[in-house]
């Protein structure tokens, strides 16, 4: 019988440097996407998709995650006694769903070094990573689409998005041969081989790994096998790539559209359309760009 997957591991130990000042005292993963933090975009994800424990890898500025997870008494009790029930809901929802655990990435040292801090929480099965800084907008959760996948053949998935021109060079690129799948054979990919930032050149296809994962165990010794790859950092493309080599991954080109919100100019998008999205919002806010001079 294929295991379960019953948690979750948001690395979110990253220095966030493209988009400093605002990471020099939090965590990009707190930033907000109009009104919630993008890790909570993610964490909701989980929770629609039949994931509830999470495990979210910290590094520095780490108590502004905990605390946005945790119970806040004081106010609570003031949203109760003023009788502000919606805003009381809003607050307590996320927490009073999910169990949360943490753990420590002590130095930025790579999102594969990240993943391996959390081995001991995770014990020896099957787990979800999300890179909250990718916010995905879709029908079906990004992560249900890969567990979809999972429950099927068993095996490591990682989430495809193509990718325009040069820009493979900043994703991990996969050379992969389409299998086909429910119908359709230009979803579900097979993996032969990954390379991690590929010159454009390089690149073995125009199909990114972006920021969802569904992995096996065997990812962690992957991890402590192979050295500091691209920017000395270990690198999880890289431990996939050694995990190939005794197993078969698989790569869905999910359905939705991805952000990349650790990027000003994606976050900057990122937060047009979801405020156009919003009932309570989107209707104003239109009207507002119609009236700008652009
Ligand atoms: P990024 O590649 O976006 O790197 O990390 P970064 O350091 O966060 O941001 P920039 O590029 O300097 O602006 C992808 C994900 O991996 C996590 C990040 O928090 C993010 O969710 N990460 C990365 C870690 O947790 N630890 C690391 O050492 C590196």
């Amino acid at each position: 019988m294929i295991p379960k997957v019953r948690k979750a591991v948001f690395p979110a130990a990253g220095l966030g440097t493209r988009f400093l000042p605002a990471t020099k005292a939090q965590p990009k993963e707190m930033l907000p996407l109009v009104d919630k933090p993008l890790i909570q975009y993610g964490v909701e994800e989980c929770i629609h998709s039949g994931i509830q424990n999470i495990i979210i890898v910290t590094g520095r500025g780490k108590s502004s995650i905990e605390d946005h997870f945790d119970v806040s008494f004081e106010l609570e009790h003031t949203l109760e006694s003023k009788g502000k029930k919606d805003l009381l809901a809003i607050v307590r929802s996320v927490s009073d769903m999910i169990n949360v655990a943490y753990v420590r990435q002590k130095e930025a040292l790579g999102l594969g070094h990240a993943v391996l801090r959390a081995k001991e929480l995770v014990g020896p099965e099957p787990f979800a990573a999300v890179l909250s800084d990718d916010v995905i907008h879709s029908e079906v959760p990004a992560i249900r689409q890969l567990l979809d996948i999972y429950e099927y053949y068993g095996a490591s998935v990682v989430a495809l998005m193509e990718v325009e021109g040069d820009a493979i060079s900043s994703y991990g690129a996969v050379d992969a041969e389409p299998v086909a799948h429910n119908g359709t054979n230009n979803r579900l990919y097979r993996i032969r081989n990954m390379v991690e930032k590929p010159k454009a050149s390089e690149a073995p296809s125009n199909l990114a790994i972006i920021g969802r994962y569904v992995l096996t165990p065997e990812i962690f010794h992957s991890i402590e096998s192979i050295e500091p790859g691209s920017g000395g950092e270990l690198q999880l493309t890289d431990a996939l790539k050694h995990l190939l080599r005794s197993r078969p991954i698989y790569g869905f080109r999910f359905e939705g559209k991805r952000y990349d919100a650790g990027d000003k100019l994606g976050f900057l998008k990122a937060t047009v359309e979801f405020a156009l999205q919003r009932f309570d919002l989107g209707n104003e806010f239109r009207e507002y760009l119609k009236g700008l001079k652009l």
